[in-house]
């Protein structure tokens, strides 16, 4: 059993589906009427860094749905860093709460935190990945296509940490991926190899393209993302220009297979990254992927825990 959850890239095909199962049933549980307690008596301390919707309320609620509490920590609040060194803030919650989930700036944030910290520690998300968005795109896919394996996943805009966190659970599980980001904004190169490594292994492919008409063609997943991460903001005119051929249109999503989802982890940026008409469209999963976050965040609780 792992300690942390830092990196999709961590953990073995087994114990991602593994974990994919536990959601499927922990989902299933909780809509015929409500989870066990497994975390009866829990506490969750949520680092943030940066602003969150999703993470913070799915994570606050997976843990009183599972008989447990979530302790919010703002970036005000704690000065990750700043007002104390990340070792001490580590050592110090590891004698208060259960489990730690951290959403910084800078990945080797949330590694140091890891290392600190006797209990375990999930990744929030950092700048260069996020592994628990990522587990719910895979029970998304899951659940519409029944398999990752053989499917064609292609992330359309940025090579950021939500695409590298897609691009390693696809190489993983055994489907297709497929970037086209514009010159300048691809994924670092180890990184990609790194993916290219664990799809080998299934004999599915990772490819890299520059024209996002070519990249959807087949595509049984478009995936987009907002083309300004948080702590990129002065770099958000620039970007606007590089991208604009990048958006995932009722054109673009013309191009790709008929049943083709369209999946976003979200906040979208309508008008950019994506058009209404899409988000709101009958290829949008936007919602229920979003909801996933929730089921697939319960499952990474309960394993790191030793429950499940
Ligand atoms: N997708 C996601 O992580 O959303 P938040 O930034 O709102 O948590
Ligand atoms: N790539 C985005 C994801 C937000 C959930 C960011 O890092 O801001």
């Amino acid at each position: 059993m792992k300690k942390d959850f830092i990196a999709v890239s961590d953990y073995s095909p087994e114990e991602l589906q593994h974990l994919l199962d536990l959601a499927v049933a922990l989902k299933k549980e909780w809509k015929a009427g409500g989870n066990k307690p497994l975390l009866k008596d829990r506490v969750l301390a949520m680092i943030f860094q940066k602003p969150s919707l999703r993470t913070r309320v799915s994570f606050d609620m997976a843990m009183r749905h599972l008989g447990g509490d979530a302790l919010y920590l703002s970036p005000a609040e704690i000065g990750l860093g700043k007002r104390e060194s990340i070792a001490d803030v580590a050592r110090v919650l590891s004698g208060y709460v259960d489990i730690i989930m951290a959403r910084v700036f800078a990945h080797e944030h949330v590694t140091e935190l890891a290392k600190w910290a006797s209990i375990p520690v999930i990744n929030g998300l950092s700048d260069f990945n996020h592994p628990c968005q990522a587990m719910a795109d895979a029970l998304t896919i899951l659940e519409e296509f029944d398999t990752l394996k053989d499917k064609n996943v292609t992330f359309i805009g940025d090579g950021n940490n939500v695409a590298v966190s897609l691009m390693f659970i696809a190489a993983k599980l055994g489907a297709n991926f497929t970037l086209a980001a514009p010159e300048g904004y691809d994924m670092p190169a180890q990184t990609v190899e790194t993916a290219r490594g664990f799809a080998a292994k299934n004999s599915s492919q990772i490819n890299l393209l520059r024209d996002p008409q070519k990249a959807v063609k087949d595509a049984d997943v478009i995936y987009t993302d907002t083309w300004t991460s948080m702590g990129q903001e002065e770099e958000a005119r620039i970007r606007e220009q590089a991208f604009a051929p990048y958006q995932v249109n009722e054109k673009l999503v013309a191009e790709a297979r008929p049943e083709a989802i369209v999946m976003h982890c979200l906040p979208a940026h309508r008008g950019q990254e994506i058009t209404n008409a899409v988000a709101d469209g009958p290829h949008s999963r936007l919602f229920p992927q979003a909801h996933n976050r929730l089921h697939a965040q319960k499952a990474v609780l309960v394993y790191l825990l030793g429950e499940g």
